[in-house]
């Protein structure tokens, strides 16, 4: 049922005038070749595509823009695509986080520069789903998130491969001799065989995962594979429900609670999902002007044990989970924890989508009683090293090493790391543990992915596969390791992280939550005092203002201007 009129549309200050410019602006919509009555007084619905020749995991979503369109056009609405920045996550350097804030500043200003009422938002690679969501949620006016569904199962010699997790174990084994040269390059081609996002639960499919708990696509869209016919039906099904939006004003602030976020966050558990979450929860929450902290993720985390039987924490993959009953399912088992009465883009509430939820495959998403692994999906850790925290994915780590004391081996930044790790005179032990500072969102910038440290290669010919590592940095959530990640603050900016030295001892307890350095504080303060911080890489354009204004890890690495306030408004149309 509409609850506004047509004279309410945001669209008709552009169109609807008696003047000169609103003129020009149904001139404009002519030479495109559109009739008069074919836009007049309909929803502008902005498709904002992040399709791009560098973004694979994207490479259908030009198609998937026709589906929406034809949607928009059938039920009454005047659809317009709107290409947005495309992150490609493996093309992109240093690190599509560093550009994540970039997208969510286009979005915005995309959206309030033209004359839009309502928008579908395509993506699905890592940075992109936060992107997109970060600048709708700013905008605030009717938006549907259309993720771009995941890739169908790697196939190699028989076995099952997953994006990122094989890559990554593939690789120790060329190094240690376990595979040939020609192995390598064929796994090349196998590893990825389907447009589409990670198949295993990296960010991509943490993120769009997230984002459908929370009510903000059609309910289960993110697990649909991207090379599934039903995608395509998803797609146009996104283009006919946001024009109904537009008409129902449902913006995200009427859909999004702090109930929202937690059942989020509790599906981010359940997932098993990247770390990265963390970070990208907190900048949403930010932006909707909603409680979020890096504590209350902890909570969740000890109430909710893994479910989901996905790569890394898990051994199976996105097309597995979606022949299960994909999201709905799991969310159906996570029923007693979640808040039911949370809003979603089709104005009802998560009780309406477990009312049709069933798993169909137990070892897949599993019962709350026999979790995937023991571990939690994340630990938040505090310390004298870490004192506004730092983040560990227990149940991607190896055990032995939740408790540790080890000597630290530092690298001052990944130059350094590259240069010496694989050096025969490198002075480690697999006790050690392998320290890297400046690698943060300021430090690096834009804290790439280089948390999950190299094995040097002497200990790999060993069979050591894995040793605790730290740093201010990120880690794929395709990858696995005891890696201490987002160590705040940051080095770059004088945390503790920049005054550890070779030699010096440090202690991690997962079940205490604590990352220690067994430093006394004076010493530490003499350190301090000598310590400088490094020279800005650049002060030049977008990475200068991002050095300038990004946030730490534990507030969301978003610009604190961006976040939460008062609306900016409208822009003045003369
Ligand atoms: Fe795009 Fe993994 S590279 S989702």
């Amino acid at each position: 049922m509409a609850s506004r009129t047509v004279n309410e549309l945001r669209s008709q200050r552009w169109f609807a005038a008696a003047d000169m410019r609103a003129f020009a602006h149904r001139q404009r919509a002519q030479q495109m070749g559109l009739r008069r009555e074919e836009f007049m007084g309909k929803p502008v619905i902005a498709i904002l595509n992040t399709w791009s020749d560098m973004s694979p995991c994207h490479a259908h979503l030009r198609d998937r823009a026709e589906a929406v369109k034809r949607a928009v056009w059938a039920a009454g609405g005047y659809p317009v695509e709107l290409p947005a920045l495309s992150l490609g996550e493996v093309m992109v350097k240093p690190t599509t986080m560093l550009y994540r804030n970039l997208l969510s500043i286009e979005v915005e200003e995309l959206l309030r520069s033209h004359p839009i009422d309502g928008a579908v938002l395509l993506g699905g690679c890592d940075k992109t789903a936060p992107g997109l969501l970060m600048g709708a949620l700013s905008m605030d006016i009717p938006a549907i998130f259309c993720p771009a569904g995941p890739m169908l199962n790697g196939r190699w010699k028989g076995q099952v491969l997953g994006a990122g997790t094989h890559t990554r174990k593939y690789w120790d084994d060329l190094r240690s001799g376990k595979i040939s040269q020609e192995d390598w390059i064929d796994l090349e081609s196998r590893m990825t065989r389907s447009h589409g996002t990670c198949n295993t639960m990296g960010t991509a499919s943490t993120m769009t995962s997230i984002i459908d708990a929370m009510g903000l696509t059609l309910p289960g869209a993110s697990s649909i594979p991207a090379a599934d016919s039903g995608h395509i039906r998803m797609a146009s099904a996104c283009g006919e429900q946001i024009v109904e939006m537009v008409w129902a004003d449902r913006k995200p602030s009427r859909i999004l609670t702090r109930a929202s976020f937690l059942n989020g966050a509790r599906v981010y558990m359940a997932l098993g999902g990247s770390t990265n979450a963390a970070i990208h929860l907190i900048a949403l929450a930010r932006r909707a002007d909603i409680e979020l902290s890096l504590d209350d993720l902890d909570t969740i985390a000890r109430e909710v044990p893994v479910l989901a039987n996905i790569r890394p924490s898990g051994d199976r993959l996105m097309e597995d989970f979606y022949y299960a009953g994909g999201l709905p399912a799991l969310l159906k088992r996570l029923e007693p924890v979640l808040d039911v009465e949370a809003g979603n883009v089709l104005g009802g509430t998560l009780s309406d989508t477990l009312a049709f939820a069933e798993c169909y495959d137990d070892d897949m998403i599993r019962p709350m009683d026999r979790p995937v692994t023991e571990g939690a999906a994340l630990a938040v850790l505090k310390g004298n090293l870490a004192p506004t925290g730092a983040v560990l994915k227990p149940s991607a780590a190896s055990p032995h090493l939740s408790r540790h004391t080890g000597r630290a081996v530092v690298f001052e930044n990944y130059p350094d790391l590259v240069a010496r790790i694989d050096d025969p005179a490198l002075e480690i032990t697999p006790d050690s543990v392998l320290v890297l500072k400046n690698a943060g969102p300021k430090g690096a910038p834009g804290m790439p992915e280089w948390g999950a440290l190299p094995i040097p290669k002497k200990l790999l010919a060993k069979g050591v596969r894995d040793m605790l590592r730290i740093s201010d940095a990120r880690m794929s959530g395709t990858h696995y390791g005891t890696c201490v990640l987002h160590v705040s603050p940051e080095s770059a900016v004088g945390g503790p992280l920049a005054l550890v030295r070779d030699g010096d001892e440090i202690i991690l307890d997962v079940e205490a939550r604590r990352l220690d350095v067994l430093v006394d504080d004076a010493e530490l303060e003499r350190r301090r005092a000598a310590w400088t911080p490094p020279e800005p890489k650049t002060r030049r354009g977008y990475t200068g203002l991002y050095q300038d204004h990004v946030t730490q890890a534990d507030q969301g690495c978003d610009f604190a201007f961006l976040e939460g306030g008062p609306a900016q408004g409208e822009p003045d149309i003369f």
